[in-house]
């Protein structure tokens, strides 16, 4: 029988995007699926209804949801969604599996499978899937918007009959995917840029966008990546060394753009209050990493605080701030990694538990928690908590 698939309209506040496109759609119907999306599902990402049927998708209501093998989301699903789902779908989304234990086992019970989107392996094969990279890119670019919004002076250097305009400097912390985008944004805006990063393969991207790079390259530094291409969490001793030279350099910027994260960790503090205090007046802070702890200090999740006249943006969901952009790409990513699952004989869901895609992202499956780095914390939650005070 054909394949069913459901999008649904988020119900999580706050988030507009959608997990599928016309584009997606007519991808999917083409292969033999049947597509329902939920009335409403693309309305915040600038798709109307009327755009999905054209597609080939019939328009549908939350229960619809019970007849899908395989339901596409922006976030993990609610335990209301949850208890919607047949035993035995696939729910693809960004699970943001970290510390979900409970929400976990509640899928592993519903005997879903669920796939975590942000665990896709950095491979070539997997670049097209890549939602961490698809979403920080434009993130990286809102940030710079979002920046310049609140800035009282423009980013170029403007030279008028009335005086010149200096140029604004700008410093991003976390040369990544977000990182690199901000960059390259802030340049073509015409800034004056710097960026830092604890990985050295980032000194050389940074300096091919035409910003400076700046950052304490001791030993540690040298060996800062790991073998995926993230950045490990620093020692104490490097975050001081750290923190004393971007001290003197964060005084004299006028906008701060943050973006380091470290997977599976809180993110790393790299911006104190006092760093803060010396900016001066009207000066901006973005905080790209303020959902996973924050890089500044002060920072308030879906808000923008002013401190003595320094603005700390702490906007949630930055990449739902361009959500008509960064759904039609979220969908393309969802659909490159569900063809992989369709199987070509049967049209049907075929869950290959060897390939190494599904390996790196199912979490449950079966009845069960299956994914190594979440099984053992179900498993064993009083040791973890035990241990980790
Ligand atoms: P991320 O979102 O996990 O972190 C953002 C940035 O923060 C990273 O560059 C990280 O090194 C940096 N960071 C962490 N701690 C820091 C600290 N204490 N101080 C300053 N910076 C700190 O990383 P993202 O954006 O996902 O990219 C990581 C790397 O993976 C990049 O080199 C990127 O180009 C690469 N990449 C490779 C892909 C592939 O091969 N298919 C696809 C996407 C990214």
């Amino acid at each position: 029988m054909a394949l069913t698939i459901f999008v649904p309209k988020e119900t999580e506040a706050g988030e507009p995007r959608v997990a599928a496109s016309p584009e997606t759609v007519k991808k999917l119907a083409g292969l033999g699926a049947s597509v329902t999306v939920e009335k409403g599902a693309g309305e915040a990402s600038a798709i109307p209804d009327a755009l999905f049927e054209a597609a080939g998708a019939a328009i549908g209501k939350p229960s619809d949801a019970a007849k899908a093998d395989v339901i596409l989301k922006v976030r993990r699903p609610s335990a209301n969604e949850i208890k919607i789902y047949k035993s035995g779908a696939a729910v693809i989304a960004i699970q943001d599996p970290y510390g979900a234990d409970e929400a976990l086992a509640a899928m592993a019970k519903a005997g879903l499978s669920a796939f975590s989107m942000e665990l896709m392996p950095r491979i070539t094969r997997a670049q097209v899937m890549d939602v961490l990279s698809s979403q920080a890119n434009l993130a990286g670019y809102r940030a710079v918007v979002d920046a310049a919004e609140e800035y009282g002076r423009v980013l170029p250097m403007m030279m008028t009959a009335a005086g010149t305009v200096p140029a604004a400097r700008i410093f991003i912390m976390g040369a990544g995917v977000a990182g690199l985008q901000a960059i390259a944004t802030a340049r073509r805006m015409g800034a004056v840029v710097t960026a830092t990063d604890v990985r050295p393969a980032a000194k050389e991207q940074v300096a091919s966008l035409g910003a400076k790079f700046v950052a304490v390259e001791d030993e540690e530094f040298k060996a800062a990546e790991t073998a995926g291409g993230y950045a490990k969490e620093m020692s104490k001793e490097y975050q001081v060394k750290q923190a004393a030279l971007v001290a003197d350099h964060i005084a004299k910027q006028d906008i701060v753009i943050t973006t380091a994260l470290i997977p599976g960790r809180p993110a790393p503090r790299l911006v104190t209050a006092d760093m803060v205090k010396s900016m001066k007046p009207g000066s901006i802070l973005v905080d790209l990493a303020v959902e996973r702890g924050g890089n500044v200090e002060g920072a308030v999740a879906g808000k923008v605080v002013d401190k003595d006249g320094v603005k700390i943006i702490g906007h949630a969901n930055v990449a739902g701030r361009v959500a008509a952009s960064a759904s039609l790409l979220y969908a393309k990513n969802l659909l490159a990694f569900l063809e992989t699952l369709i199987s070509k004989e049967t049209k049907g869901l075929s869950i290959n538990r060897d390939d190494d895609l599904v390996k790196a992202t199912l979490l449950t499956h079966g009845g069960e928690i299956v994914h190594p780095n979440f099984a053992k914390a179900a498993e064993a939650p009083a040791k973890k908590t035990k241990g980790e005070g």
